[in-house]
């Protein structure tokens, strides 16, 4: 057939602006970090992901096991899954919209509001998704930075505002800080009338949410993830509560089977085993408290109070990338960013109370 160009040229097919992106930095699996330190799977105290030590609830495990239909395609419409769903937030399953993780909702409504020239306000230093599916969508990203305590400023973020903004992400409580933003500042965001995206991703550590705001008004979502308390992180479920017209919208524009049958069903079964994640949400703070205890004590180091299932410290200048390395060598992976403001910070997952004293021993030794 007749050659419509030159030659292929790889570099020059690819949209502008996706020839020169910066991907989302991603944690490494445990596999890969064992075998990479030649160590044993069993010995790595992994606390780089936040993800929940004590795994998914017995009874989810068992559901997956029993279940025979994983060669018939899930259902798009997510009907079970918003229905438990609807039982856990108290929203109809109308207001509510799941994903492959929320990291997929993220780039649904990315991708659903905003186009080349359109801007999007990250509240810096915070998750790295959000600027990541901005650029991919073409937009810019404005970082306006929070302060010393990690606080939002709503002056901060007027200085920024022009009718070119679309999108406001704010993560609460924040990740990698652990710190939360009080309720009056997340109003002041939403007065702005950009749609105002609450991550809310470690709720269920904190009892703190936005979601009561969300009836009077249509321009707040708030996203949620079962890989945290859910202990559901390798199947990938997260979901949104937001206008049912935007769930609708978002319904449109998704892969048709993006939540999988294993995801559904255990969802639904953990739902039904919320005493037992409950408990160990409650286990997981306390020693949360325990962490920062012993990391306060330790020389040089300085820690932020953390609403979180993980803490962020920063130590002496130019000692946070060694002590990385140091305890990897030892089997604990910790959670680096090479980013302004966090090059002296280590975040630590809170992992069972043995991990937490592992840590805490190594960190003596080493400081
Ligand atoms: C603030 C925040 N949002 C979203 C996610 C992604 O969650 P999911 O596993 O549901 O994609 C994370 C994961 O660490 C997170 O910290």
């Amino acid at each position: 057939m007749k050659s419509v160009r030159a030659a292929f040229r790889l570099e020059e097919m690819v949209v502008p602006h996706l020839r020169q992106v910066e991907g989302y930095v991603p944690v490494e699996p445990p596999e890969a970090l064992a075998a990479a330190l030649g160590l044993s799977l069993e010995s790595l105290v992994k606390v780089d992901a936040n993800e929940n030590p004590y795994g998914p609830s017995p009874k989810a495990l068992e559901a997956l096991a029993r279940y025979q239909r994983y060669h018939i395609y899930p259902d798009p419409f997510q009907r079970r899954v918003r229905q438990a769903l609807a039982s856990y937030t108290g929203f109809g399953p109308e207001w509510l919209l799941a994903g492959a993780g929320s990291d997929e909702l993220i780039d649904l409504l990315a991708r659903l509001f905003v186009g080349p020239g359109d801007r999007v306000i990250d509240l810096a230093p915070t998750f790295g998704m959000y600027s990541v599916v901005a650029r991919v969508c073409g937009g810019e990203v404005v970082e306006v930075a929070r302060d010393d305590e990690f606080q939002v400023s709503l002056e901060s973020v007027a200085r920024s505002l022009d009718s070119r903004v679309k999108v406001i992400f704010l993560t609460n409580p924040n990740n990698p800080s652990g710190t939360l933003t009080p309720m009056e500042t997340v109003k002041g965001l939403i007065e702005t009338e950009c749609l105002v995206v609450v991550d809310e991703a470690y709720f269920e550590f904190c009892d703190m949410t936005c979601a009561g705001l969300l009836r009077e008004h249509r321009n707040l979502v708030v996203l949620r993830t079962c890989s945290k308390w859910m202990g559901l992180a390798g199947l990938r479920l997260g979901y949104g509560i937001m206008d049912p017209a935007l769930v609708q919208r978002l319904m449109a524009i998704k892969n048709p089977y993006n939540v999988n049958a294993a995801a559904e069903v255990a969802l639904v079964a953990s739902l039904e085993d919320t005493d037992v994640l409950q408990s160990r949400v409650a286990a997981i703070v306390r020693e949360r408290e325990r962490l920062h205890q012993g990391l306060k004590g330790l020389p040089g180091v300085r820690v932020w109070p953390s609403w979180a299932n993980f803490v962020l410290c920063r130590f002496p200048p130019g000692e946070a990338v060694r002590m990385k390395e140091t305890l990897a060598r030892l089997g604990i992976i910790v959670r680096y960013f090479d980013r302004p403001r966090l090059r002296d910070c280590l975040r630590f997952s809170v992992g069972r109370p043995e991990d937490n004293d592992r840590l805490l021993e190594a960190l003596r030794k080493l400081l």
